[in-house]
């Protein structure tokens, strides 16, 4: 059994209009996605600014209320509320955020935010309590004094850190991470993710990790979901994904990965403007005629993608061509 099964997630949010103030239509943040999380692993989703990444995190977490879904958890289904307490979900499941500054609130010292989880899910003296908000910060590579500093006297890498110490202060079974990475430099990026893997080894903790840039959880992920217009186009491995990529959207979210060296960039660009190209031309195959995604095929015991089942056959035919 996997640790956390979404089946069939849908939120939709209502526009209202008219004299009226009428639910005339909706906007499908998420339309009808599905994947399952391993305990453990890293699973990555993946897809442009306002794909509906967010609303999926907070959907798990349960700060959403979703139109429709069943998300397992140990067998029970926590888009329930009673579920959620029967499971102490909110205790097993946290999230840390991409913005550390308006998610850690300014006028609380560092020790405060750190045990904020520790005196809502665990009943412990000051001194316990003292003890365990030093662990953490030990655990993140934060010296002592850091306990009656404010947030705004960190810089953004320390930050994260000390979200990634909030979240895993109850130690929880899943984090989930929205962009945890995506407001900091590239050296400090690195330097982020590196002491979120050494958490995951020392505590066991699964990660949803949402990034809109394939190039940040390559080294991440076990397994990805790409994520368009709130479908899901193409789902795999780490390989599947970025060696054997099927679906024109996947394809562009490789393209745009930041070329960091600079002698490859001129034929990075020459193939992102191929690549653009072909979603130029062939757009109309990917999408149905309301523009939305496919339903998912399987093509491999790992790997789906969103298309009808002929094209996709077609498609795996002429890549199967260009990399024989
Ligand atoms: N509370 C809301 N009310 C109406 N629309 C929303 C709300 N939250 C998000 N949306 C819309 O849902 C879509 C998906 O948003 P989001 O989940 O934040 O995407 P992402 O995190 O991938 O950028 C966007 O079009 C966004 O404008
Ligand atoms: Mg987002």
């Amino acid at each position: 059994m996997s640790l956390v099964e979404i089946k069939d997630l849908k939120v939709h949010y209502p526009i209202r209009s008219g004299f009226w103030n009428r639910v005339t239509d909706s906007v499908k943040a998420v339309d009808g996605i599905s994947f399952n999380i391993e305990a453990g692993e890293t699973y990555g989703l993946v897809g442009e600014s306002g794909s509906g990444k967010s609303t999926t995190g907070k959907s798990v977490v349960g700060l959403e209320k979703v139109t429709s879904s069943s998300i397992m958890y140990k067998g029970k289904d926590i888009t329930k509320k009673a579920n959620r307490k029967s499971l102490d979900y909110n205790h097993d499941v946290q999230m840390i955020f991409q913005d550390s500054l308006s998610s850690l609130n300014p006028r609380k010292r560092i020790e405060d935010i750190i045990a904020e989880p520790l005196r809502n899910f665990e009943n412990l003296s000051k001194d316990e309590e003292k003890l365990r908000v030093l662990q953490l910060l030990d655990i993140v590579g934060l010296d002592a004094d850091a306990l009656y500093k404010y947030p705004h006297q960190f810089s953004g890498g320390q930050r994260q850190r000390i979200g990634v110490a909030r979240a895993v202060a109850t130690n929880p079974k899943l984090i989930i991470a929205d962009e945890p990475v995506s407001a900091l430099d590239l050296s400090v990026q690195a330097q982020v993710l590196n002491f979120m893997k050494k958490i995951q080894r020392e505590f066991g903790i699964s990660y949803l990790f949402i990034s809109h840039d394939l190039g940040v959880v390559r080294h991440m992920c076990n397994n990805i979901a790409i994520m368009n217009r709130g479908r899901l186009v193409e789902i795999g491995t780490r390989d599947d994904i970025y060696n054997h990529p099927l679906h024109i959207y996947t394809k562009r979210l490789l393209a745009a990965i930041p070329e960091t060296n600079v002698n490859d960039r001129a034929k990075h660009r020459a193939n992102r403007l191929a690549v653009e190209e072909v979603y130029r031309e062939q757009q109309d195959k990917y999408y149905d005629d309301e523009g939305k995604a496919y339903p998912l095929v399987q093509i491999s015991p790992t790997h789906s993608v969103a298309l009808p089942e002929d094209v996709a056959k077609e498609l795996i035919l002429k890549e199967g061509e260009v990399q024989a």
